[in-house]
This record gives C-alpha cells, sequence and structure tokens, in this order.
C-alpha cells in the first residue's frame, strides 16, 4: 500500500468538496462524496493499491458530474485544476481521471475499471448507490426530478444502454430495477461484494414491505 494525501493537502481536498456541493440537493451531496471516500478506505484497506490516488479518485469523482458541472464533464476541469494547484503529479492526475471517467453507472455500457484504484472507487460509490441510503437517495432524486414514488402501471426498462438510462423518465420503484438491484453482480472488490450483499438483502425485504403496503395488506 502507497501512502496517501498529506493531510494539509487533504484537509484543502474536503474544503474543496465542501464548496462544490454546497449548493446540491440532487443526491450529489458532500456528504455522498464522504461516504464514498470512508467506503472507498474501507475497501483499500484490503487491497493492494495507491491510497492516493483512491483518495483523490473518492473525493474528486463528482465534481465534474454531468447533472451538477455539464461544462467542466468532459475536461474533468475543476478536479483537474484541484490536483494541478497542489502540485500532485501528472502520472497520478492521469491516474484518477481514468478512475473518476469509469466509475459511474450507465447501463449496458458501464465499464469495470481497469486499475485497482478505479475498481475500489466504482464499488465504493456504487455501495452508496444501494442499502439504506441507496433507497434515500433515489427517492431523493425522484424527487428532486419530479418523479412519481411509484406507478404500477409504468414498467421497468431492461438492458438498457446508456442513452437509454439517461432518457429514462418513470417513477422512483422502477430505478431499484434499472440500476440498484443489478448492481450486486457488478462489484469489483471481495470485500465491496460483501458489503453489497447485505445491502441487497434489506433492498429486496424492503420492496417486499413496500407492495404488501401498496396493497393495504400490512
Ligand atoms: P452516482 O453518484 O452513484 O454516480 P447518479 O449520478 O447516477 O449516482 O445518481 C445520484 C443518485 O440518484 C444515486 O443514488 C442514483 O441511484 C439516484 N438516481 C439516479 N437516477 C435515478 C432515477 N431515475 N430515479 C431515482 N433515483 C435515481
Ligand atoms: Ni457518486
Amino acid at each position: 500500500m502507497h501512502r496517501g494525501l498529506d493531510q494539509t493537502v487533504l484537509n484543502d481536498l474536503l474544503a474543496f468538496v465542501h464548496d462544490c456541493f454546497s449548493k446540491d440537493s440532487s443526491g450529489h451531496d458532500e456528504q455522498h462524496t464522504l461516504r464514498v471516500w470512508r467506503a472507498a478506505e474501507t475497501l483499500a484497506g484490503e487491497e493492494d493499491a495507491n491510497l492516493a490516488v483512491i483518495q483523490l479518485a473518492a473525493l474528486l469523482h463528482d465534481v465534474d458530474d454531468r447533472k451538477l458541472s455539464p461544462e467542466t464533464t468532459a475536461g474533468l476541469d475543476r478536479a483537474v485544476g484541484f490536483m494541478r494547484s497542489h502540485g500532485i503529479d501528472e502520472e497520478t492526475i492521469a491516474a484518477v481521471c481514468t478512475a473518476i471517467r469509469q466509475v459511474s453507472f450507465k447501463g449496458t455500457d458501464s465499464v469495470r475499471p481497469d486499475t485497482p484504484e478505479g475498481c475500489i472507487v466504482q464499488d465504493a460509490d456504487r455501495l452508496d448507490a444501494i442499502g439504506a441510503i441507496g433507497i434515500a437517495r433515489a427517492f431523493a432524486y425522484g424527487g428532486h426530478a419530479g418523479r412519481a414514488i411509484y406507478v404500477p402501471d409504468e414498467k421497468p426498462g431492461e438492458d438498457l444502454s446508456a442513452e437509454a438510462y439517461y432518457a429514462q423518465k418513470s417513477c422512483s420503484i422502477n430505478h431499484f430495477y434499472e440500476k440498484l438491484l443489478l448492481l450486486k453482480d457488478m462489484m469489483n472488490t471481495d470485500a465491496g461484494k460483501k458489503m453489497a450483499e447485505g445491502r441487497h438483502k434489506f433492498m429486496e425485504q424492503y420492496l417486499a414491505q413496500f407492495y404488501d403496503e401498496w396493497d393495504g395488506k400490512k
């Protein structure tokens, strides 16, 4: 394991993240990023990987997100700007950018990262989309985007490409079938797989209870 970022850089990075997300209510908030960072450090504990790259990629993975900052997404300008202004070497910057570009869920166009650091950060980001927190985020995002909680007539899409997934505008319950329940089998690391199992089961229980309540049975 390589050593992580210097404490002063880490402190600046946390302040930068705080500034970037101060106005967001779409599920891309500062607390999401901090949870991804903590989970990534947990997963990193069991792998031979570059901790500084993991810390940077985890904390910067959403600062140039297409929903939050579309004008900087292509060049990851905010992430790169932070790293250059803190003297991070170009090799590390390139590794962080690769990990960030490979992280996101894109339906059937999702990629498995080709570095251990990318695998860890992708797992950490995906863990935050499932389980109790994932459920909360799905409905928070749905509310933000004006989606209904559940519309029985709306059937979830299957095998969605990135384009079809992004175009999807149906109810929040459908998001479980279009993304959340698929993530368990898309985890990269053994530690991530284990954590995903428990969170996955919790979502299945949640959905069973949801439908029972919907039918007025429980
Ligand atoms: P991430 O930060 O994991 O890359 P996204 O940018 O895809 O996530 O979305 C932010 C949060 O909103 C995630 O928890 C995601 O699962 C949720 N979300 C995205 N699209 C939808 C949707 N159509 N309905 C409900 N929740 C959604
Ligand atoms: Ni994220």
